[in-house]
């Protein structure tokens, strides 16, 4: 695994934005596995200011999200595709048909995350996988105890991370209950991951994540096993993983 320490969620978001347009330049039609939360926000808006320059385009790029809220629909302010049009695809040339969100209104819950597992594996397989840590540890919306094995699937949301996400609506009871979500199996199975962590409010867990035993109860410490990660935190999110001796490049 490599770590990267950057000054602050500024420094992270560039050196974050780096490595996917390094992907995209390296591999123009790659798939990418994206993320939303507050965390990838500075990154995103890198990757719109370096397309504008004409520094990068995602003329030929795929993308794959991780989850969608069960219920909202994609004009939903606070739907996950909604997020993703606004913070990205409105900005830069990635073709609409090349972007894959969940569907939070598919009747069919269970074969709507069938038929992304499909999709997916029909893209080839993701290239590059985009991830932020939740303060529980999870990884998408696989919370903590989730089964390891599972591809897409519906989750019920923890407490503690509808009450993370409370911030983004107008109280908490109009936080949806559910999700689809991508499974650990599908991001394990990517090629390359990305995790972008900032703030110190997520210190202990992202030490507990890359020093502790991998454990379901910590969703993102399975991402020890992975053959190819990149962490990039700044110093506030860190600095309990330095602490502990772990050697971060800068
Ligand atoms: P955040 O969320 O980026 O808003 O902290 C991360 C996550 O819950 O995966």
């Amino acid at each position: 695994m490599r770590i990267y320490q950057a000054e602050d969620y500024k420094a992270m978001s560039r050196r974050a934005a780096n490595i996917i347009s390094a992907q995209v330049i390296y591999k123009p039609d790659c798939v990418l596995g994206l993320a939303t939360g507050g965390t990838p926000v500075g990154i995103y808006q890198q990757l719109v200011q370096w397309f504008k320059k004409g520094d990068l385009s995602f003329a030929e790029t795929k993308s794959v999200n991780l989850d969608e809220y069960v219920g909202l629909s994609p004009h939903h302010e606070q739907s996950y595709r909604y997020f993703m049009q606004s913070n990205l695809f409105d900005h830069i040339d990635i073709k609409p048909e090349n972007t894959h969100v969940l569907n939070g209104l598919a009747k069919d819950a269970a074969e709507e995350c069938a038929a992304y597992n499909r999709l997916i594996r029909g893209l080839g397989g993701i290239d590059l996988q985009l991830l932020g840590m939740g303060h529980n540890g999870h990884i998408a919306f696989n919370e903590p105890g989730d089964d390891f094995g599972l591809e897409t699937h519906v989750v019920n949301l923890t407490e503690s991370t509808i009450a993370a996400n409370a911030r983004f609506f107008a109280s908490a009871d109009e936080v949806p209950r559910h999700a689809l979500s991508m499974g650990i199996k599908n991001i394990m199975n990517a090629r390359r991951i990305l995790i972008v962590v900032s703030g110190e409010e997520k210190a202990d867990i992202v030490c507990q994540a890359f020093t502790g035993h991998v454990t379901k109860e910590v969703p993102a410490s399975i991402l020890q096993l992975h053959p190819d990660v990149t962490l990039v935190g700044d110093k506030a999110a860190l600095h309990k993983l330095v602490e502990a001796g772990v050697s971060v490049c800068g």
